[in-house]
């Protein structure tokens, strides 16, 4: 049995992650550390919250007294760390909490892991941390760290960190960098949730700048399937980059959701830009595919129309969401662009 600590499962990577690999596993023993931030929901777990080899606990990763109880009451011996303040849009009204989940809470999980020699520390990073492409080329995993967000730094802090213990300690850790997400349970402040509930609303389609910026779309379960053949198979030491080759301009997402729900682009309204936007993001994913075998199992087309039709049969989970604290943040960030 691998007895594992799981951090941020109740967000929408970790709980596609749970609800996939729960079902799919009885070697893995998960204690599941989420602090229940505004994006941690744990509704997103119904369907495993009872499985025997499920523990949940409401902390925060820079508690570290908490930390260390959780490795020596479960027999701690690998970290899958999902768990960290997500969003570009908040890191720029407010960086601290960024710094502070990110970086010091990464530190306090690696730290912990060290003491109790943990076989392996999986670290999930973004290519965010390669900063912007222009109109040519792909980010590999050897490209430079050039994080142009609070929220991309703070992600660069951690994997500079990670990267630190290995050659340091020789710490077993291995660290993965994916493109956008897509998918179910994604909270509805990132572009495709928010576009699509925006349509169904018949509320404007905030469009950044000119709406050229690319971006490289995955489906959540094609990342968390490439996210376990790493732990399982990752070169200790090593980086990998998940992509599935799909770029698109944001107004083209933003015109696709909209034929979808069947709403008129007069709905688009082009906005003030998102300050030191990040222009074009595109991953070459050739190490992990030749390396482990990983490769995209999901067609964009396909994926899109399931998401979109997840959003329009769970109103009750994202009307729960838009309402109260959400309304806040929306009209902060958007009333005055
Ligand atoms: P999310 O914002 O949906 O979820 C984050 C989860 O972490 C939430 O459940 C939240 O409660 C929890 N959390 C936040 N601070 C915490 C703390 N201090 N202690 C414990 N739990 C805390 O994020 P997501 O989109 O699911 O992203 C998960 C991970 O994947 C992040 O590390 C992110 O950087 C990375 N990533 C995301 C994408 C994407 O497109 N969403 C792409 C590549 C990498
Ligand atoms: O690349 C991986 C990263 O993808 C992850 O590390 C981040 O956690 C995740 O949030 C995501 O970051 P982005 O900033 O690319 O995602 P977001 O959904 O916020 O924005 C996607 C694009 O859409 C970006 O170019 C900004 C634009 N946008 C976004 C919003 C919310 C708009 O034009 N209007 C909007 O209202």
């Amino acid at each position: 049995m691998k007895h594992i600590l799981l951090t941020g499962g109740a967000g929408f990577i970790g709980s596609n992650y749970l609800n996939h690999i729960l079902n799919e596993r009885d070697d893995y023993f998960i204690v599941n550390l989420d602090k229940l931030t505004y994006a941690g929901n744990l509704e997103n777990l119904k369907g495993i919250e009872n499985n025997k080899n499920y523990r949940f606990v409401k902390g925060d990763i820079c508690n570290r007294e908490l930390v260390d109880y959780i490795f020596q009451k479960y027999s701690i011996k690998y970290v899958i760390n999902f768990a960290a303040e997500s969003h570009v849009d908040r890191s720029i009204l407010g960086s601290e909490i960024f710094y502070q989940t990110n970086v010091i809470g990464t530190n306090v999980l690696l730290e912990t892991a060290r003491r109790y020699n943990v076989e392996k520390f999986l670290q999930v990073s973004t290519d965010e941390v390669y900063g912007s492409l222009g109109a040519e080329g792909l980010f590999t995993e050897n490209t430079p760290l050039s994080p142009n967000s609070p929220y991309s730094s703070s992600k660069a802090a951690a994997d500079m960190m990670v990267n630190a213990f290995y050659h340091t300690y020789g710490m077993p850790v291995v660290t993965t960098r994916c493109s956008n997400n897509y998918g179910p349970l994604q909270f509805p402040e990132k572009l495709i949730p928010l576009m699509t509930i925006n349509a169904m609303h018949d509320k404007k389609l905030p469009v950044y700048g000119d709406g050229l910026n690319v971006r490289d779309w995955i489906y959540v379960i094609d990342h968390n399937k490439a996210i376990n053949l790493v732990f399982e198979k990752g070169r200790t030491g090593e980086v990998y980059n998940i992509g599935a080759s799909r770029e698109m301009k944001n107004i083209d997402i933003v015109k696709l959701l909209l034929k979808a729900v069947g709403k008129d682009e007069s709905l688009i309204e082009y906005v003030k830009d998102r300050p030191g936007h990040d222009r074009r993001y595109a991953i070459d994913s050739s190490k992990i595919q030749t390396e482990l075998g990983w490769k995209p199992e999901f067609e964009f087309e396909q994926a899109i129309e399931n998401t979109i039709n997840w959003y329009k049969q769970n109103r009750n989970w994202w009307e729960r969401i838009i309402s109260g604290e959400y309304v806040k943040y929306y009209n902060n960030l958007y009333m005055n662009r």
